[in-house]
């Protein structure tokens, strides 16, 4: 018996027992067997919830990228490593090999030496879905800084924020984005950003759109000359198994971005071992994932767990409907893909468009097909299931976090039944468990509660970057001993996980986590804007959408409504993205509080949801009456 690759679900049961009673014993024999160690540990695992501080592989040294590339050398040296499909389906795909992935990382880490970056140094990397984004992510953990990279949809304010908050020095950009039939002006947001971020002192420019963009003198370089002359050799820094690898940032209930902060030898034993079963990875199989590496599902399952498989995955720049409704499939099957990964967002708008954009293509080379980053809903899972996967690829629904770095729950396919919208069982070595409001473990089976994990796995974050007390917080203190998911789930009468949402103030809107304080301050932002509140409300195609009600300041002249919606939504797009624009503004002319002066977020997540046929207790509310105006006024 293999623990390391499981193929029947009894092997699950026994490699699963295995994991939970001796999960020292059990995680050491995976790490010793198929990762490359400079030192072994000293340790295997070490943890205090109450801390909270967690160590994995303690005094072990290793480098992650000798792992993801340089083991495979001598066996894969010309296999390809990442296959790259453009933007535009004219322009040919792009071949790496694993030998010159090495090449060019190594360039491209030297480079990033050259500019005076070291161990422990944060470098931002904002790229487009580009080669050099997989390739800057593993130059720095090459020599041991780390990175943070930023999603090239968020914002110039988004972006100096996060610079910011851990002080990055060098940021890596392009000239531009090509989107479907659009280019972004990348270059433009670097420079505004820029503006509020004096700690960075050089900006790495790839050639992408070839645009005519500004050269800050002194403070950008286009990246290409320097590589020319960058030796195609260099040494990995050896780091610790708890040395950070990456921070990134996700959104929190209240205040600013959290930036996660993941470290090496765990994170990568807990990615490979999972990108293997999740996805039945073989050989010569093709695996995509649709995510971008600006999101934790691209930087676990696009570029770490793969590689160190010695895998070849798709890095896809363009967009599902460009040039029209078919471009998934048709990368399936130029590329012969095996295994597809993507979001339940993805597939709804795919399904509204028909079947005559499946059926011209050639779908046989799947065998397993994914989903990641909200619950899939029924009929999304049957669309998927019936037409993608024609009844004979397994659906993966595979529950996680940026928080916990790799899969969580999860069917292993051609192993566990799977059953529409269950994530179903724990994946080997995570102990999940159910809690109610009161702090009681609710234990059987057909119940539904708080989503918490009672003990550590190897990937999970460590801390918050410059704010360790607000890791404790955020996970460890609303249920002692134990990791809270912020995810609300049930658990069938077999013991199958269904995730039912978040019950904090995060939303999922297309699989993205946006946090409504966030966005409740940009709204307030505007100069006509007193005060907001954000919700969530069901969408057909992005899951959920949100919902703002808005009470303006009363200055006696009267706005144009429209207009001022239209310069909410702008405001909004420049402090965070257009992911997080509102698809509905009501204008009120207050919002029901509690005594406490808390919003009563509840009430307003039922008038947006049109179910206000039983508020609940409205009796602690401090002005009721505000509620007919709401109700009197949905749009
Ligand atoms: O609410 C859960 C939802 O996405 C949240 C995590 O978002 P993020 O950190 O951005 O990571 C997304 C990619 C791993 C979770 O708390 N979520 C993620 N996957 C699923 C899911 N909800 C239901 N089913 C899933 N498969």
């Amino acid at each position: 018996m293999s623990n390391y690759h499981i193929k029947h679900l009894e092997e699950y049961y026994q490699v699963y027992r295995k994991s939970v009673s001796e999960p020292e014993n059990f995680w050491e024999e995976i790490a010793e067997e198929h990762f490359m160690w400079r030192k072994k540990w000293d340790k295997v695992l070490s943890w205090d919830f109450s801390k909270p501080e967690i160590k994995w592989f303690e005094g072990a040294k290793l480098n992650i990228t000798e792992n993801c590339i340089d083991r495979h050398l001598a066996t894969r040296g010309q296999k390809t490593a990442i296959i790259f499909e453009p933007n535009d389906p004219k322009e040919a795909a792009e071949h790496i090999t694993y030998n010159h992935l090495h090449k060019r990382v190594n360039q491209f880490a030297n480079v990033l030496k050259s500019q005076g970056v070291k161990k422990g140094d944060r470098v931002c990397v904002y790229l487009p879905m580009i080669p050099e984004l997989a390739i800057s992510v593993l130059a720095c953990a090459r020599i041991g800084a780390i990175h943070s990279v930023v999603f090239a949809g968020f914002s110039a304010t988004a972006l100096s924020t996060r610079i910011n908050d851990s002080d990055c020095k060098i940021v890596i950009t392009s000239d531009g984005s090509y989107r479907g039939a659009k280019t972004i002006d990348l270059k433009g947001i670097v420079d505004e950003a820029l503006e509020s971020c004096e700690g960075v002192a050089s900006v790495l420019v790839v050639k992408r759109i070839h645009s005519d963009i500004h050269m800050e003198s002194g403070r950008d370089h286009w990246l290409q000359p320097l590589l020319d002359g960058a030796s195609t050799a260099c040494d990995p820094e050896i780091m610790d198994a708890e040395d950070p690898l990456f921070i990134l940032y996700t959104s929190g209930s209240t205040g600013k971005p959290k930036g996660m902060v993941h470290t090496t030898a765990g994170y990568m034993v807990y990615t490979a071992y999972t990108f293997k079963n999740v996805f039945q990875y073989k050989e010569n199989d093709v695996y995509w994932c649709t995510a971008d590496i600006g999101w934790i599902t691209g930087h676990s399952y696009i570029v770490y767990g793969p590689l160190a498989n010695g895998a070849t995955t798709v890095m896809f720049e363009g967009v599902p409907s460009y040039p029209d409704f078919g471009r998934f499939w048709e990368v399936v099957e130029k590329h012969k893909v095996t295994q597809f990964y993507t979001a339940p967002t993805a597939i709804r708008a795919l399904a509204k468009q028909g079947m005559g954009f499946v059926e011209k293509y050639d779908l046989t080379s799947l065998k397993v097909l994914g989903s990641v980053g909200e619950p899939i809903n029924e009929g999304a899972w049957h669309w998927y299931n019936d037409n993608i996967g024609k009844k004979k690829s397994p659906i993966v629904d595979t529950w996680w976090q940026t928080e916990t770095g790799g899969i969580m729950i999860t069917p292993i396919p051609f192993v566990t039944p799977t059953k529409p919208t269950y994530a179903t069982l724990p994946f080997i070595g995570i102990q999940p468990t159910l809690m109610d409001e009161n702090g009681k473990e609710i234990t059987g089976n057909q119940v539904e509660g708080r989503l918490c994990i009672i003990f550590p796995w190897p990937s999970m974050a460590r801390t918050i970057w410059g704010n360790h007390q607000r890791y404790k917080d955020t996970y460890f203190s609303a249920y002692e001993n134990k990791y809270f998911t912020g995810d609300g789930a049930l658990r069938d009468e077999v013991g199958y996980y269904r995730i039912t949402g978040r019950v904090d103030d995060v939303i999922i809107v297309s699989g993205h986590n946006l946090g409504t304080a966030t966005i409740e301050d940009a709204v307030n932002e505007h100069p006509a804007v007193a005060e907001s509140a954000i919700v969530g409300f069901p969408h057909d195609i992005k899951g959920n959408a949100l919902y703002g009600y808005v009470i303006l300041k009363d200055t006696g002249e009267s706005r144009d409504q429209n207009n001022l919606r239209k310069e909410i939504n702008q405001i909004i797009t420049e402090h965070i993205g257009p992911i997080a624009k509102l698809d509905k503004i009501q204008f009120t002319s207050g919002l029901p509080k509690t005594r406490s002066g808390k919003i009563m977020r509840r009430i307003l997540r039922k008038i947006a949801h049109k179910d206000t046929s039983n508020l609940g207790d409205t009796s602690t509310l401090l002005n009721p009456e505000v509620l007919k105006d709401i109700m009197e006024n949905v749009p």
